[in-house]
């Protein structure tokens, strides 16, 4: 019991680090994706109420030739999500049009930089196979 009330404390002052400070250093793209995107994004199939973040960066990587061109456009899709803009328009048809998370630059870039580098190319691989199934193969 001693324990969660030291732990809650901690976690207390953990939290209650002045904004400031919090802006100062650069946003943690995973720490962003924790806070602002996780509800709806998993990490890896199944989807919840968006499509996870793996197959999203695998349509981007499919997409775009560089990182810095991906993620540009990432940073215009978050700023003002576009039925025009998504790279997918049958995730639309499914979960609907995401709506606008309010972050700053450095978090959007932060945020969008993760996404891409979450790319698995196992999963693409897999495709058309085992329906986007991951197959391992160091089994
Ligand atoms: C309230 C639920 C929700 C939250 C929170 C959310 N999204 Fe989404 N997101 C969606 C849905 C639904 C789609 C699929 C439809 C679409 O593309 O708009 C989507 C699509 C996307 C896409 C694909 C866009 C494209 O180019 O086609 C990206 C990238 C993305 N989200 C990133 C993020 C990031 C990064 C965050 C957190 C900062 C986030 N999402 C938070 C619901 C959400």
């Amino acid at each position: 019991m001693k324990h969660v009330l030291y732990l809650s404390i901690l976690l207390g002052i953990a939290c209650s680090v002045p904004p400031s400070d919090a802006m100062a250093k650069t946003p943690d793209g995973r720490e962003v994706f924790d806070r602002n995107c996780s509800v709806c994004h998993p990490i890896n199939p199944p989807p919840k109420s968006a499509p996870p973040v793996a197959s999203l960066s695998s349509r981007y990587h499919e997409k775009f030739a560089t990182k810095a061109q991906g993620v540009a456009h990432m940073e215009v899709f978050l700023k003002k999500p576009d039925k025009s803009k998504v790279i997918d328009s049958r995730a639309i048809a499914r979960f609907g049009l995401m709506p606008v998370i309010t972050m700053t630059d450095a978090e959007r870039t932060a945020v969008a930089s993760w996404f891409w580098d979450q790319y698995d190319p196992e999963m693409r691989r897999g495709r058309g196979m085992g329906g986007g199934q991951r197959r391992l193969m160091n089994q």
